[in-house]
């Protein structure tokens, strides 16, 4: 096969490949992508993910021969209408092995849906969005398992819920949102299969994917299926999805806590604490943004290469793509150096993790289990005290790795430990310990970071912005995400402080204020807003914002059924009211 395409970028960008392992399928789909782009010349509108999502209508090789037998030109390029027509001809559309499907158990006037929501015009809203999991439930076609060299989508046995617009997949830690939306729709069996579906990628690879494609098989998202598990096993108390759960997040655990996602690092009193970081198992550009990737290395040997594609798709792995948070310099891609960071947020969840798999082990009468994670659950609380915890500044901070100094471990003389530093920098990331419960009930620690969040700059008249710097990139200033802003509110709410509560009311009405008048604009709802102004949308990174959207809508649902909203209280911004 030829990768003209391809040889004409690298030859400009640098000598890469892709890792090693990678299948013909996507080798093929990169080489059209990076064809594409040399022909239809980028812009706004070019998404090189289209082209690793798009189903071959014909064999690898029949269309590999198809492509070398396109006329180039003189510098390699492909005429653009020859192209768009090669496409048509050997290619089904992106998306086309999704076919929609109604789920089973959606009712369009839900009993009971939201008793507290009076007010007509946002009881209409929450209905619409409600509408939405019609539009965005799909079941994988059957000829994605029939003929899996033709698709890069992994088959799944249950109908999805997909994040929507160019997020045609399932998706991780978007789908914990997801869930708690259907279960405030009561679509409990749609929740469940959203489940059963993250577990059997557990079991085929060993954790669950970024999302559910061959080119997000490297990598992992925060990791929330256990919360996910939580959240449907409330509502049903059904022990049979623990049973079946149990050795699943096992396995998922294991993943997170070895080599390389697992490091030392010592605290100041010379203990030792195991914490985890993000780490993507991938060292050249990402597929689905492969000509992406390749510009931001531009210039680069490639040594330093292969270490920034891993960071890019570390970063990928994190949720966080991209943000200053990763970036030595905080504002430029080239000096993101993700994986040499341990994140306070992962490290909250995977304390979350261990407490649910306690509390499933307990439930289930197992006790060797239970106390493993009890014990697990401990260290890393402590870990997370000593190495995250700021008394003075009443948050968690990161910390980030040395890449050079480091000794071995007192116990053994194989293990490494890092030297480290806490980043001391503003992120949403730093409060999310508090959702997670890493202070126990009645400790005053928690009027310090409801404190320091109030102080932080983070909290905007529409929502909690993700940092305080404007770097264009999508996890920074100003833009606000549906799940971190769920995460906080959730965190003051149950801080068992009035003013944390108060706090938490106050921008769970901001937000929705937001999500509404937005959608009142635009008509859709939205993957992220602006913090700093009701109603508007956010934007910055890599692609367009997108619309849809399974985690904003989960989140609307969900803060609408915890906090109503009275009948005679106007729905606007406040500036308008
Ligand atoms: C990526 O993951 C797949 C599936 O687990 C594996 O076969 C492949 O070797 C991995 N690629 C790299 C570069 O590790
Ligand atoms: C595809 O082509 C390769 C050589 O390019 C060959 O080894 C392989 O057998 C072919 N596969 C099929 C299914 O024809
Ligand atoms: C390649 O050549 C074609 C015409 O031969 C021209 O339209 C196109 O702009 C050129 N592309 C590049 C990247 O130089
Ligand atoms: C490549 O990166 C530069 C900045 O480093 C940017 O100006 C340019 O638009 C990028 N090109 C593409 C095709 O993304
Ligand atoms: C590659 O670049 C990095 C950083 O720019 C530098 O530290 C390293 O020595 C270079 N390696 C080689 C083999 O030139
Ligand atoms: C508890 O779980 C472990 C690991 O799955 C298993 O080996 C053990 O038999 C279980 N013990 C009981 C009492 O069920
Ligand atoms: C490392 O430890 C092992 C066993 O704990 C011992 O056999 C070995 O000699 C040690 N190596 C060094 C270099 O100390
Ligand atoms: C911070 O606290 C003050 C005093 O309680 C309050 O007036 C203000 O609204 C709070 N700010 C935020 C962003 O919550
Ligand atoms: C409900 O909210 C809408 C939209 O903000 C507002 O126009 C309307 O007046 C509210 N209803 C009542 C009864 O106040």
């Amino acid at each position: 096969m030829a990768v003209m395409g391809l040889e004409t970028l690298v030859a400009a960008c640098g000598p890469v490949g892709l890792s090693t392992g990678v299948s013909k399928l996507l080798t093929l789909l990169v080489t059209i992508q990076a064809a594409a782009l040399a022909s239809f010349g980028g812009g706004p509108n070019f998404d090189p993910k289209y082209f690793v999502d798009i189903p071959l209508r014909f064999s690898v090789n029949e269309t590999a021969r198809a492509f070398d037998a396109l006329p180039r030109s003189q510098n390699n390029t492909i005429e653009p209408r020859e192209l768009d027509q090669f496409v048509k001809e050997y290619f089904n559309p992106p998306g086309s092995d999704l076919i929609p499907s109604t789920p089973k158990d959606f009712n369009p006037n839900p009993p009971n849906f939201l008793p507290r929501v009076q007010n007509l015009s946002a009881r209409s809203w929450a209905l619409q969005i409600h509408g939405l999991w019609l539009e965005l439930t799909r079941k994988v076609s059957p000829s994605v398992a029939k003929e899996p060299n033709l698709h890069t989508l992994v088959p799944l046995s249950h109908p999805v819920v997909v994040p929507g617009a160019r997020f045609r997949e399932v998706y991780y830690w978007d789908s914990y949102w997801v869930i708690k939306g259907l279960l405030v729709s009561g679509m409990l069996d749609t929740a469940t299969g959203v489940v059963e579906n993250l577990m059997e990628l557990v079991e085929k690879y060993g954790f669950v994917p970024n999302g559910a494609r061959i080119y997000y098989e490297n990598r992992s998202q925060p990791p929330l299926l256990s919360m996910m598990i939580r959240a449907v096993y409330g509502k049903t108390h059904d022990q049979t999805l623990l049973k079946r759960a149990m050795p699943v997040l096992l396995k998922e655990y294991a993943f997170w806590t070895s080599e390389p996602h697992e490091v030392r690092v010592r605290d100041k009193y010379g203990e030792e604490h195991r914490l985890s970081r993000f780490w993507a198992n991938w060292n050249t550009p990402r597929p689905e943004s492969f000509t992406i990737d390749l510009n931001v290395t531009q210039g680069m040997n490639k040594t330093r290469q292969a270490q920034l594609y891993h960071d890019i798709a570390t970063a990928a792995e994190s949720g966080w793509d991209f943000s200053s948070r990763w970036m030595e310099d905080q504002q430029n891609l080239r000096t993101l150096r993700t994986s040499m960071i341990i994140p306070a947020d992962l490290n909250a969840y995977l304390f979350q993790m261990e407490k649910n798999i306690e509390y499933f082990a307990k439930v289930l009468g197992n006790q060797t289990i239970e106390t493993r994670f009890a014990s697990a659950a401990k260290d890393r609380q402590r870990a997370i005290q000593r190495i995250h915890w700021s008394r003075k500044k009443g948050q968690w901070f990161d910390a980030w790795l040395s890449p050079t100094r480091c000794s071995l471990s007192k116990s053994d003389n194989r293990t490494v430990i890092y030297e480290w530093k806490q980043n001391q920098l503003t992120y949403a990331s730093n409060f999310i310990p508090l959702w997670a419960g890493v202070l126990p009930k009645g400790d005053m620690r928690k009027e310090k970071v409801i404190e320091a969040l109030n102080r932080s700059g983070l909290v905007q008249p529409a929502g909690i912005a993700t940092s305080l710097r404007n770097t264009g990139q999508q996890w920074d200033f100003p833009n606000a995400w549906a799940p971190v802003v769920d995460m906080i509110i959730e965190g003051l709410d149950a801080s068992g402080f009035a003013r944390g509560k108060l706090m938490a009311k106050e921008i769970a009405r901001n937000w929705l204020r937001s999500n509404y008048v937005a959608f009142e604009q635009v008509g859709k709802m939205i993957e992220k807003y602006d913090a700093t102004s009701c109603g508007k949308i956010g934007g910055g990174g890599e692609y367009n914002p997108q619309t849809g959207f399974g985690w904003s809508n989960g989140v609307v649902l969900s803060l609408l059924q915890k906090y109503g909203w009275p009948a005679a209280e106007p729905f606007l911004c406040p500036e308008f009211s």
